[in-house]
């Protein structure tokens, strides 16, 4: 059997979704919710099962829907996983049900948050070399790989592992600056609000104008709103005149049905802008966490050495479900460069003032570039599924080989890809 002519399996675990398909390929082959469902009494054993309890075992969708009978879990919390057995049992699920291959036959590719634990390696590497017989495994560190994914807007001469990765997803927003494939682990952003906070922020609109949603599709349609509706505005101010001044032009309806089959209409007002405006204006949803993602973005960059700044500057790019709201980038670019292009004034009018001259050289001004692209809204599985499909990613991996000689410290190691092909 020649394990290499097999594509690897690619799959990014995220707090909201698991993503899974084949390296090579453009888009995941299932996204799942990752959630978890088994009997109540199969969840209070002593760590054994038997095959019954796998039987009723469910993933994604189809364990939300059990949450009335089963006991309904979701193994990772804000982008660290926290129940390692549902996990196993999950991962088993994409591997056996969902990818319908034989894991001793493909390698595998996963992902990790930043700043995971070398223990959370060592145990995902047991898992899958002990477990499910992998003969290769990749840990990849998720803003790594949405850097990769950016490539596909630029020309082989800009592909570079050098940039500003803002990673937001459902239950975590990181901010991550990598210089040629390393991330400077001291300087990343972590930001407490990401999708599922700004659906919470959505649904208390609604709720607090009384819109006639049943109260249990209330989380549904607020995230349906959020997805379908919402965009990033360039004042908050004139947003809201805009509105006052024509709201036939910019009010929606959301039209849903009860399960009696009648139906009910929500009016979408406000929220359309107010959603993502939490991004920059967190107060107006927390009192714990107030400072603006381009303020956060501009602090990250700057906790950086001084050679990599420019580099970094220029090439932010976005990852995950919750940069997918329409002007997102714009309007970050352009808070980011006001900050920097203040500073940079600040500084000279200062120099200016110290030195007595009027003339000084005058350093040439930084590029703010945030970078939208075609694989944002799964670009951590894209670009895994990318450098997965590589030669070179084969000798990045650790083998089963490895694995059976030095045992799980092995995953501890995790060489850097780089920009070459
Ligand atoms: N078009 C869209 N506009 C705005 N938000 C969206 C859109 N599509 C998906 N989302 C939101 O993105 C989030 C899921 O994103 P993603 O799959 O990147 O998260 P995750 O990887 O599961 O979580 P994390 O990275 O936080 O661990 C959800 O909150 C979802 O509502
Ligand atoms: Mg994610």
């Amino acid at each position: 059997m020649d394990i290499y002519s097999k594509p690897a399996c690619v799959i990014d675990n995220g707090t909201g979704y698991t993503k899974m398909g084949y390296a090579g390929n453009d888009t995941p082959q299932y996204i799942v919710p990752t959630a978890t469902a088994h009997k109540a009494s199969a969840a209070l054993g002593d760590g054994k099962r038997d095959g019954l309890d796998d039987l009723d075992f469910y993933i994604g969708n189809e364990a939300l829907q059990r949450a009335s009978t089963h006991q309904v879990g979701y193994p990772i919390r804000h982008g660290l996983i926290e129940d390692w057995d549902n996990m196993e049992r999950l991962w088993q699920q994409c591997i056996f049900k969902y990818l319908k291959c034989e894991p001793e036959e493909h390698y595998f590719m996963l992902t990790e948050p930043p700043l995971n634990t070398p223990e959370n390696r060592e145990y995902t590497a047991e898992i899958m070399f002990e477990t499910f017989g992998v003969p290769g495994l990749y840990i990849a560190v998720q803003a790594v790989m949405a850097l990769a994914a950016s490539w596909t807007s630029k020309s082989a001469a800009e592909r570079t592992l050098t940039g500003t990765v803002i990673d937001s997803g459902d239950g975590v927003t990181h901010v991550i600056p990598v210089a040629e494939g390393y991330v400077l682990g001291s300087a990343i952003k972590h930001i407490p609000l990401a999708g599922r906070d700004m659906t919470q922020f959505v649904m208390n609109l609604l709720r607090d104008r009384r819109e006639p949603v049943p109260p249990e599709d209330l989380l549904d349609v607020a995230r349906r709103v959020k997805e379908e509706h919402c965009y990033v505005s360039n004042d908050l101010a004139k947003e809201y005149a805009k509105y006052d001044a024509d709201p036939a032009k910019y009010l929606r309806m959301y039209r849903g049905e009860r399960k009696n089959g009648t139906s009910y209409e929500v009016q979408i007002g406000y929220e359309r802008f107010l959603g993502p405006e939490v991004f920059f204006n967190p107060e107006i949803f927390s009192s714990d966490f107030i400072t603006p993602l381009p303020e956060v973005v501009d602090e990250a960059i700057l906790k950086c050495p001084i050679d990599t700044r420019r580099g970094l500057y220029k090439n932010i790019v976005l990852s995950g479900g919750s940069t997918m709201f329409k002007d997102f980038g714009r309007r970050l670019q352009r808070d980011i460069k006001r900050r920097v292009d203040t500073r940079m004034e600040e500084n000279q009018a200062y120099m200016r003032s110290m030195s007595g001259l009027q003339q000084l050289t005058v350093p040439s001004p930084i590029e703010v570039n945030v970078v939208s692209h075609a694989q944002q809204r799964y670009a951590v599985w894209f670009g895994g599924a990318l450098l997965a499909s590589t030669p070179e990613f084969y000798s990045a991996c650790c083998t089963k080989a490895q694995y059976d000689e030095e045992g799980p410290r092995i995953a501890r190691h995790n060489p850097v890809f780089s920009a070459q092909f």
